[in-house]
C-alpha cells in the first residue's frame, strides 16, 4: 500500500493537483475536506450559526442522526448524507465556514476518523486535507504540505467559484479564506501544520502542471513509485 498525504491551507490548489497524481498513478483520491463540509452543510441544514457549529454542546447530538460514508462512481469521489449525495452544494463559501467551525470540535473529527483511515488502509490513496500526515496517515511513505500565498490562493479559489457559477466577490474570498486558515492552523485539535517529516512546497509562482512535477518528483525520491507516461492514463 502506498499513502501521500497531502495538507495545506485552502485554494493551494491540493484538490486539483491530487485529483490528476491519483489518475497518473492509478491510486485512489480521497478528499477530506468533503466529509467536513457536509457535516457543516448538515449544521446550517438545522438551523445553527456558524458560531454555535463550533461548540460541542450544539454539534454533537447532531452527529447521533447522521451517517456520512464516501462513495467512488463515475471516477470520482461522492461524500452521501444519509445516502444522498449533495454534489456541489457543499463547495459554497458559506459552508467553507462551516465547515472549518464544525472541524474544530473533537468529537466531529472523531466521528470522521475511521472512514478515512479505512480507506486509507485498504487502498493506495493520496489524500488531502489538514491534518492527514499528522493524525489520520502518521506513517505516509510521502507527506507534503502545500502551500502558497494568500493573494495566489484567493485567486486559485475565486477563478474556480466562478467557474462553478457562483457569485462571488474577490475581496470577500481573501478575507474568508484567511479568517478561515487562521482558524485551522491556530485550533487546539489537529491544527494544520506540516507533519516534522513533511516536504514543503510553496507553490505561489508555479502553473499546474509544475506544482503536480514537484510532487510526482517527490513521490518518485521517496517510494521509486512512477507517474504513468502522460498517454497511458
Ligand atoms: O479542504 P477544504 O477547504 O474542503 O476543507 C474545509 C474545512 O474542513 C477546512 O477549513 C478545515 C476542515 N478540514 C479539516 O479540519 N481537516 C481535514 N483533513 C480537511 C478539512
Amino acid at each position: 500500500m502506498i499513502a501521500i498525504a497531502i495538507d495545506g491551507p485552502g485554494g493551494a490548489g491540493k484538490t486539483t493537483i491530487s485529483k490528476e497524481i491519483a489518475k497518473r498513478l492509478g491510486i485512489v483520491y480521497v478528499d477530506t475536506g468533503a466529509l467536513y463540509r457536509t457535516v457543516g452543510f448538515y449544521a446550517k441544514e438545522c438551523g445553527l450559526s456558524v458560531e454555535d457549529s463550533k461548540k460541542s454542546e450544539k454539534i454533537v447530538p447532531l452527529l447521533s442522526d447522521i451517517r456520512v460514508d464516501i462513495n467512488y462512481y463515475g471516477g470520482t469521489q461522492h461524500v452521501l448524507l444519509n445516502g444522498k449525495d449533495l454534489g456541489d452544494r457543499i463547495r459554497e463559501p458559506e459552508i467553507s465556514m462551516y465547515a472549518s467551525a464544525v472541524s474544530s470540535v473533537s468529537e466531529v473529527r472523531d466521528f470522521l476518523l475511521d472512514t478515512q483511515r479505512n480507506i486509507a488502509e485498504n487502498n493506495d490513496v493520496i489524500m488531502d486535507g489538514r491534518d492527514i500526515g499528522t493524525v489520520i496517515i502518521p506513517d505516509a511513505e510521502v507527506k507534503i504540505f502545500l502551500t502558497a500565498s494568500d493573494e495566489a490562493r484567493a485567486k486559485r479559489r475565486y477563478k474556480e467559484l466562478r467557474e462553478k457559477g457562483m457569485d462571488v466577490d474577490y475581496e470577500q474570498v481573501l478575507s474568508e479564506l484567511i479568517e478561515r486558515d487562521l482558524a485551522d492552523s491556530q485550533r487546539d485539535i489537529a491544527p494544520c501544520k506540516p507533519a516534522k517529516d513533511a516536504v514543503v512546497i510553496d507553490n505561489s509562482d508555479f502553473s499546474l502542471e509544475e506544482s503536480i512535477a514537484a510532487i510526482l518528483k517527490t513521490v518518485e525520491d521517496k517510494t521509486g513509485v512512477r507517474a504513468l507516461e502522460k498517454q497511458d492514463v
